[in-house]
Order: structure tokens, then sequence, then C-alpha cells
């Protein structure tokens, strides 16, 4: 099991990557501080690679938080990005602790309910309360 607790959603193409990102951080814990840059950019890689095959994926079944989610996934990358500037134990914290959570976080909240409404357990209608109004329809 991650470090930061494993999360199966029932949809193979997000678990599966969701799995290889888990492993990456995984594999902080027993790095010595030299290499965790290096760490971090992959890190970095997987999770934007993951991120257009998610959106491409929700995009494709027309998932109604697709704007929503895709701005969730650019702030992660921004947090991301600002992680890969540290050094040392600021970079160590942010690779064994903070960036996990994160990471966690989004995969229970904003991923959870992508994967509900893909397995039909949430309907296109039910978002209608929850979406904010779109660039283009705000007047
Ligand atoms: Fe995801
Ligand atoms: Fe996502």
């Amino acid at each position: 099991m991650a470090a930061h607790g494993k999360i199966d959603l029932g949809v193979p193409l997000m678990d599966e990557d969701h799995a290889r990102i888990d492993e990456l951080l995984d594999a902080a814990r027993c790095m010595p501080d030299e290499d965790l840059p290096a760490l971090c950019a992959a890190v970095t890689m997987e999770v934007r690679e993951h991120f257009k095959r998610e959106e491409d994926f929700l995009r494709d079944r027309s998932f109604p938080g697709l704007f929503c989610h895709v701005a969730q996934h650019k702030v992660l990358l921004a947090d991301l990005t600002r992680a890969g500037a540290g050094r040392g134990a600021a970079l160590r914290r942010q690779m064994e602790s903070i960036i996990p959570q994160l990471i966690q976080s989004h995969v229970t909240t904003m991923d959870g309910m992508a994967a509900a409404f893909l397995k039909g357990e949430l309907q296109a209608s039910e978002f209608d309360i929850l979406r904010l109004p779109l660039p283009e329809s705000v007047g």
C-alpha cells in the first residue's frame, strides 16, 4: 500500500495512472536529498501526462464538471512546480508529505466525483447545482 493510502475508484485508466504516481512518490522516503529534485521532476511529468489522459477521457464522456476539474489540475501542477524549486529538507517535506496529501485530496474528491459519473452513480443533472458558470456565459 502507498504510504499516503491507495484509493481505487473503479475506473482502470484513473486507478492505473494514480498507482504509478503513488509508486514514484513512495520512492522519496528511501532517496537521498540530492536525488529529490530529479524525482520531483519525474513526478511532475507523470502527473502532467496523467492529467492530459484523464481530461481527454472525461471530455470524451461529456463529464459535466470538466471545466472545474481542469482548473484543479492546473492548481496542482502549479503546486508541483513550486515544490520543485525547493531543496533539502523543504523539498523532502513536499515530496513525503505535502504533495502526496494534495494528490490524495484531489483523487478522493474531484476524481471520486468524476469516477461516480463515469460509473453511472451520478447523473449529469446532479452537476447543475455544483457547476460554476463557464466564462462564455458570464455576462
Ligand atoms: Fe486523477
Ligand atoms: Fe483529476
